[in-house]
């Protein structure tokens, strides 16, 4: 599933600090993004389970989904994603637009909760009429960050290792949003693994730092299960996640994030978005500028993707078109 390996390479934006960016936007399945990269190990294990019907739960806007959806189709499986919308806030326009709008033209079968209180209920329910109808259903954890998905990442932080000693850099850190952790979980047992000590610092894109470290400390766990690994090269101590860059919460839109969003667009040429890598660029930034971390050397942003959300119903980044002259004859033409 994955065009791999994803470049490394630099960028304008936080020249000063030397900093490098993992493209990990561009893994190549339906406007690419993280999520391909565990896919491509829990597919093979719903193959290997022979498994005709995936089933798995998020929200609306969902980049899980949308790869999953891709994944599925590719894979000649059926998809059936329960969704529910986090946020009460969300407009209309999120209903055809951006992700969702993709996972419909990718062929998901969606099913709606009313909310993320009935999820559980409704994955059950979607589950039984599906086996009723004689299919045989896997189901897929949240983000896909368990013991089999997280495996993606392990590979990517070996394939990171390859990369940054073919090209010669020294990096210290690698920097990625946490939000289920397995892509942190991955990076920090792939790196163990091959004998790097390079510091994964994870910015929460939602909840506080407790509950983010156990998120990753379990699927450090799962994986080493996976792996057999009876004494893991990785410490408790190795999860580090800073949660003051999540603003009020998942979705919710931050100042700092939107404005590296749009600063990373018109420097570099390169899409962030407003709900996980902008936030995290943001808290990236910030810390490198508040020499926060100690001694930095080539540090890596992990592009995590997440593009489509761009796409979904008006945000305050559409602000950057306001200035175009003549915008107000499209709107008479439009409305
Ligand atoms: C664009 C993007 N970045 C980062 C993440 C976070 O990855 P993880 O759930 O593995 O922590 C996600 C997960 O939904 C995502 O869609």
């Amino acid at each position: 599933l994955v065009h791999g390996p994803t470049p490394i390479h630099t960028l304008r934006s936080g020249e000063k600090h030397k900093l490098w960016i993992k493209r990990d936007d561009c893994t190549g399945l339906a406007l690419g993004g993280n999520k391909t990269r565990k896919l491509e190990f829990t597919i093979g294990q719903a193959i290997a389970e022979g498994a005709t019907a995936l089933v798995t739960a998020s929200g609306i806007q969902s980049n899980h989904v949308r790869q999953t959806a891709a994944a599925a189709a590719r894979s000649g499986l059926a998809f059936h994603p329960i969704v529910f919308a986090p946020l009460p806030r969300f407009g209309i326009g999120h209903l055809n637009s951006g992700n969702l709008l993709l996972d419909g033209l990718l062929g998901a079968k969606l099913h709606v909760a009313e909310s993320e209180a009935d999820l559980d209920a409704k994955v059950s329910d979607v589950i039984e009429s599906l086996t009723r109808e004689g299919h045989r259903v896997f189901f897929i954890p949240l983000g896909a960050s368990d013991g089999v998905g997280s495996l993606g990442y392990v590979a990517a932080a070996l394939e990171i290792v390859d990369q940054i000693r073919a090209q010669g850099l020294s990096t210290s850190h690698v920097f990625t949003a946490t939000g289920s952790g397995g892509t942190h979980a991955g990076l920090i047992a792939g790196l163990r693994l091959a004998g790097s000590s390079i510091q994964v610092v994870g910015i929460s894109v939602s909840e506080p730092t407790d509950a983010k470290i156990k998120r990753v400390g379990q699927a450090l766990s799962q994986i080493a299960v996976r792996l057999g690994i009876e004494a893991p090269p990785w410490a408790a101590s190795d999860i580090l996640v800073l949660d003051r860059y999540a603003g009020a919460g998942y979705a919710f839109p931050t100042a700092e994030a939107d404005e590296w969003v749009r600063s990373v667009a018109r420097n570099d040429g390169i899409l962030l978005d407003p709900v996980y890598t902008g936030k995290a660029f943001a808290g990236a930034m910030d810390l490198l500028d508040a020499e926060a971390l100690g001694k930095v050397a080539d540090p890596l942003f992990l592009h995590t993707g997440g593009i489509p959300v761009l796409f979904a119903e008006p945000t305050s980044l559409w602000d950057a078109l306001k200035e175009t002259p003549g915008l107000d004859l499209l709107q008479a033409r439009i409305v």
